[in-house]
C-alpha cells in the first residue's frame, strides 16, 4: 500500500502537506539571504512571532530539534546541567544533541507529562559550586508529546518560574506544540511567552508548514542564537520561500486547531470503552495504552493499514494516534469504524 492508497494518516501532526493558499504564499514570498539577515519574510516571521510570545527576538530555524537545541546552548554552557522530564523530546528523540553539541549534562524527574510537582522539580536543583554539576536550567514540553498532547496548567508554569527565579537557573519551553495549549486552555501566547527565559515553537506540527521552528528570547539570546545555528549548520538562504508558508500558518491555521481536539476527543470516546486509552485527551494526541488490549501496539497498526488507517507504534504496548489539517471528518468516522473492529478482536 502507497501513502496515495492510504485513506487516514494518524500517526503524526508532521504529516500534513501544504493547502493551495500555503502553496501560493511560499510561491510568491519576497525573499533575500538569511545568512545576511536579508531575507524581508523572514524578518517578517521573525519580527512576528517575538511579538506573538511579547519576546524582543526570534530566530528561524530549519526544525524543533535545533531550535531546542540552540536555546538549550544558551541556557546550559558545556558541562552544566539541564533538568526535565524523562520522556521529554530534548532527551528521547533528539539523538543526545545536548550532550553531543552542547556538552550538556541531562538529569530527569520520573515522567509525568504535564501533571508536574514543582516540589520533585525543586528539590532536585543543584546549586552552583564545583561539587556537584551545578543546574542552569529546567525545561517543559507544552504540550507534551509522550505525555498524550498534555497540557501543563498555568499555575504549575508560575510555580516553575518561581522556583528557577529563587535558584537563578533559566526556565525553557519546548513548545513545539505551544499554540495547541493555548486553543485547549485559552491561555494567550504571550502569558505563555512571559514565563520563559526561551521557547522553541514549531509551524510544522499541526500548524501545516512544511518546514520550521523558531527560537524566541531576549534580543541578546537571539543574537547568540544565530552564530549557533550557524555553526549547527542552520543558516538558511532564501528561506523566505519556508517563513510564508509559517506566517501563513499562523494566520490560517491556529484557532482551527479547535477542530483537531474535537476530532481526537471523538476517537477518544469511541475507542475508551476498550480500556486502551492511556491518559484523558486534551489536544490532537489520542495516546493507546494496549497492555489488556487482544493484540499488540504493532498487530494493531499493521491490521489497521491493511483498510487504509495508519497508526503510530511508540512500543510493544503503547500507539498513538494524532488529528491534524489533513484528516477531516470522513476520515474520523473510517478510522473509528476501524479501529473499533480491530479492537473488538
Ligand atoms: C515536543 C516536540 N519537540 C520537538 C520536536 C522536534 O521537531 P522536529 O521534528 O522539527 O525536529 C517534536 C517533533 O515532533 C516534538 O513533538
Amino acid at each position: 500500500m502507497t501513502v496515495a492508497d492510504v485513506f487516514v494518516d494518524l500517526r503524526s501532526d508532521t504529516v500534513t502537506r501544504p493547502t493551495r493558499g500555503m502553496r501560493e504564499a511560499m510561491a510568491t514570498a519576497d525573499v533575500g539571504d538569511d545568512v545576511y539577515g536579508e531575507d524581508p519574510t523572514v524578518n517578517a516571521l521573525e519580527a512576528e512571532v517575538a511579538a506573538l510570545f511579547g519576546h524582543e527576538a526570534a530566530l528561524f530555524a530549519p526544525s524543533g530539534s535545533m531550535a531546542n537545541q540552540i536555546a538549550l546552548q544558551l541556557v546550559v554552557p558545556p558541562g552544566d546541567e539541564l533538568l526535565c522530564d524523562a520522556d521529554a523530546h530534548v532527551v528521547t528523540y533528539e539523538i543526545g544533541a545536548a550532550a553531543a553539541y552542547g556538552g550538556i549534562s541531562s538529569r530527569t524527574w520520573s515522567p509525568v507529562g504535564a501533571d508536574i510537582d514543582p516540589d520533585v522539580v525543586a528539590a532536585m536543583v543543584r546549586p552552583e559550586g564545583y561539587h556537584a554539576v551545578p543546574t542552569r536550567a529546567i525545561a517543559v514540553e507544552q504540550t507534551h508529546n509522550r505525555g498524550g498532547g498534555g497540557v501543563i496548567p498555568l499555575a504549575t508554569l508560575r510555580e516553575l518560574r518561581r522556583i528557577a527565579d529563587d535558584a537563578g537557573v533559566a526556565l525553557h519551553c519546548d513548545g513545539a506544540r505551544i499554540w495547541h495549549a493555548h486553543v485547549a486552555d485559552g491561555v494567550p501566547l504571550a502569558g505563555y511567552g512571559a514565563l520563559f527565559d526561551t521557547l522553541s515553537v514549531c509551524l510544522s506540527k499541526g500548524l501545516g508548514a512544511p518546514v520550521g521552528s523558531l527560537v524566541v528570547g531576549s534580543a541578546d539570546k537571539i543574537a547568540r542564537a544565530r552564530v549557533i545555528r550557524k555553526r549547527m549548520g542552520g543558516g538558511m538562504r532564501q528561506a523566505g520561500i519556508l517563513a510564508a508558508a509559517g506566517r501563513y500558518a499562523l494566520a490560517h491555521h491556529v484557532d482551527r486547531l479547535a477542530a483537531d481536539h474535537a476530532k481526537a476527543a471523538r476517537l477518544a470516546e469511541a475507542i475508551a470503552p476498550f480500556g486502551v486509552l492511556a491518559t484523558t485527551v486534551r489536544t490532537n494526541l489520542v495516546p493507546l495504552d494496549l497492555t489488556k488490549a487482544p493484540l499488540d501496539a504493532h498487530a494493531l497498526a499493521a491490521a489497521a493499514r491493511a483498510e487504509g488507517v495508519l497508526v503510530s507504534v511508540l512500543g510493544p504496548r503503547t500507539a498513538r494516534l494524532v488529528t491534524h489539517l489533513d484528516v477531516d471528518d470522513a476520515g474520523i468516522d473510517r478510522a473509528v469504524e476501524v479501529l473499533t473492529r480491530v479492537l473488538r478482536g
